[in-house]
């Protein structure tokens, strides 16, 4: 049916903080992701559907037109390249920053190992100010790396800052605000035209809401 919607979305925050934007688009998921096994959701309307994957993975289904829509970090947009994809709509959820964080008072070497899963960010940061740095890639549990000598500098998300202060880290540098942001793939805007564009002004619509109330 060509006027079914599919739209990608990760379990855990994104996925909590979307249920009350769907929810004004008048979409509640019949399964809960954290209980069910199910990757593909069905929803109270029958021509829409959630599939549950790792939020690394949104852009991808989405320009490859697996799914017609998705929610995804800026940071995981950027990362991504965000080839393929059209993001209409900041989301204003999933709030936080992406910066520079290391030990307090620790000299630097001439060429600091910084650690991260954002790499292409890392790297075009540090490029812009003409910094010479070595890269290393991680893929989560940044904050260990300063702790154990494998890097001198992280970058990683920060929203309250504990995870940092639970590790006797601080945040150095601010390099980017980061939000969730509505994703759509390019193909799906052509063909789906009526229920994406109707879909997407519902979603605006639920953050101007949020946004007055809060
Ligand atoms: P996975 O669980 O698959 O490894 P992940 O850890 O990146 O992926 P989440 O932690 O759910 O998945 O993060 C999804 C998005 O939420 C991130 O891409 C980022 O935009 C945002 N985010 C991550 N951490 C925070 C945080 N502490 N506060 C607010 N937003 C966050
Ligand atoms: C994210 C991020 C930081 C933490 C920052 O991790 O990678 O570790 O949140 O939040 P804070 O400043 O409020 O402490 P998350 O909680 O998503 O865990 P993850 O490593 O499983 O992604």
């Amino acid at each position: 049916m060509s006027d079914t919607l599919t739209i990608a979305l990760s379990k855990g925050r994104i996925f909590k903080d979307t249920l009350p934007l769907l929810a004004h688009a008048g979409i509640e998921p019949l399964d809960d992701p954290e209980k069910s096994r199910k990757l593909i959701l069905d929803t109270n309307r029958p021509e829409v559907k959630l599939v549950i994957i790792r939020a690394a993975d949104v852009p991808t289904f989405v320009e490859y037109g697996a799914a017609d829509l998705g929610v995804t970090g800026k940071d995981v947009l950027l990362e991504h390249g965000g080839n393929g994809l059209y993001e209409p709509l900041d989301l204003e959820i999933a709030r936080c920053r992406l910066m520079v964080a290391g030990h307090p008072d620790r000299p630097l070497p001439r060429r600091p190992r910084i650690a991260t899963k954002y790499t292409t960010i890392t790297r075009d940061y540090y490029a812009r100010q003409g910094r010479q740095v070595e890269i290393i890639k991680l893929y989560g549990s940044m904050e260990l790396a300063p702790l154990v000598g494998l890097a001198d500098r992280i970058v990683d998300l920060v929203e309250t800052g504990n995870t940092l202060k639970a590790n006797g880290l601080v945040p150095l540098e601010h390099i980017m605000d980061i939000s969730s942001r509505l994703v759509v793939n390019k193909g799906s805007m052509k063909m789906k035209h009526a229920p994406v564009r109707a879909f997407i002004e519902q979603m605006a619509e639920a953050v101007g809401g949020r946004r007055s109330a809060a």
